[in-house]
C-alpha cells in the first residue's frame, strides 16, 4: 500500500529506517500530480531499478509566472494515490506549500544559458523555480536515482546541468515521452483541452513526424525543416505558435545545418492551452536516429 507522507520530518524518520536496510536504493519520481500514464511509466522504471520508490506530488508555485495556471492546475491527491499504488509506488511525498516554503526563500537556484531559450525564454523565471524545488526535493528525499520524462527535455537538460554543477549524488534517468494513440504527448494540462482543441492538438506530433520524414530523406537544413514544421502546425485553426526551434542538444546552442545531435522542440497554444513536445535526433555521420 502506498503511504502518503506530508512532512519533511516524517520523511527523514522513514529515510533512516530505509537506509538501515543495507544497500536499499531509492528511486525518485518528482511530479506535480494529476498523474497520467507517462508519470506511471516513470514509476515503473523506478520500480525495476530501485528497492524503494518515492514519488513527490507538489505543485510548485515558484515555477509559475503571475499570469500562468497555478490556481487552475488540476489536483486530485486521492486519485493519484490509487494510481501510484497500482504501479507499486512505496511512498508519496505530498507536502503543503507552507511545508516547502515556510517563508519566501532567500536562496534560489539559477541555471544559466540553457534556460535562456525555448520555454525559459517564454516563461521567465520558470527554470529558477524548477531548479530550486528539485534541489530542495533532492536534499529532502536523498534519492539514488531520479526519473524524468523526455517530454520536458529542456527541464532534463537543466536538471542534469544543476546536478553536475552542484555535485548532487543523484543519477538522472530520462524516460521516453508517453503518447495517446494519435501521438499527442501525455500531459496533466491536456485536461484543459476542449473536444475540438483536443483533435487539433495532434499537430505538434505531426510536425515532429514531418521533420523526421524529411530528415530520413536526407534534409539537414534547419530553416527548411522549421518552415515545414510551421506549415504543419498552421493547419490547425486554433494553433498559436509560441516557438518552433532546432538547437544542438543538450547545450541548446544555435545550429543551421544538422551534423550533430539536436532537439526539435515546439510550444503551441491550442485554444489557449499551452502544449509542448520535442524530438531528440541523434546523428552519427550520415546515420540519424530519433527519440520522439
Ligand atoms: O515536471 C514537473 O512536473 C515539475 O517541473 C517538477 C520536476 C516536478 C518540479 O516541480
Amino acid at each position: 500500500m502506498t503511504q502518503v507522507i506530508y512532512t519533511i520530518e516524517e520523511w527523514r524518520t522513514k529515510y533512516e529506517e530505509i537506509k538501515q536496510l543495507k544497500g536499499s536504493r531509492i528511486g525518485f519520481v518528482p511530479t506535480m500530480g494529476y498523474l497520467h500514464d507517462g508519470h506511471l511509466s516513470l514509476a515503473c522504471e523506478a520500480k525495476q531499478n530501485a528497492d524503494v520508490v518515492v514519488m513527490s506530488i507538489f505543485i510548485n508555485p515558484l515555477q509559475f509566472g503571475p499570469e500562468e495556471d497555478y490556481e487552475q492546475y488540476p489536483r486530485d491527491l486521492e486519485r493519484d494515490v490509487e494510481q501510484a499504488d497500482r504501479v507499486g509506488v512505496d511512498y508519496i511525498f505530498a507536502p503543503s506549500v507552507e511545508e516547502m516554503y515556510p517563508t519566501k526563500p532567500k536562496t534560489t537556484v539559477k541555471i544559466q544559458e540553457i534556460t535562456e531559450r525555448l520555454c525559459g525564454a517564454s516563461r521567465p523565471g520558470h527554470f529558477d523555480g524548477v531548479g530550486t524545488v528539485v534541489s530542495k526535493l533532492f536534499h529532502i528525499i536523498q534519492p539514488d536515482t531520479a526519473y524524468f520524462g523526455q517530454k520536458d527535455a529542456q527541464q532534463v537538460a537543466v536538471i542534469q546541468q544543476m546536478v553536475q554543477d552542484l555535485n548532487f549524488p543523484v543519477h538522472i534517468v530520462t524516460c521516453p515521452t508517453f503518447r495517446e494513440d494519435d501521438g499527442l504527448a501525455m500531459s496533466s494540462r491536456n485536461v484543459y483541452l476542449k473536444e475540438k482543441d483536443r483533435q487539433e492538438a495532434v499537430v505538434l506530433f505531426e510536425a515532429l513526424q514531418r521533420v523526421k520524414t524529411l530528415m530520413l530523406e536526407g534534409e539537414r537544413d534547419v530553416k527548411t525543416l522549421l518552415d515545414e514544421a510551421q506549415d504543419v502546425v498552421s493547419q490547425a485553426p486554433s494553433a498559436d505558435i509560441d516557438y518552433i526551434h532546432i538547437y544542438r542538444y543538450p547545450s541548446l546552442e544555435d545550429i543551421s545545418y544538422i551534423d550533430t545531435d539536436v532537439i526539435v522542440a515546439l510550444a503551441v497554444r491550442i485554444g489557449g492551452t499551452r502544449l509542448i513536445d520535442n524530438m531528440i535526433v541523434e546523428v552519427v555521420g550520415k546515420e540519424v536516429s530519433f527519440r520522439v
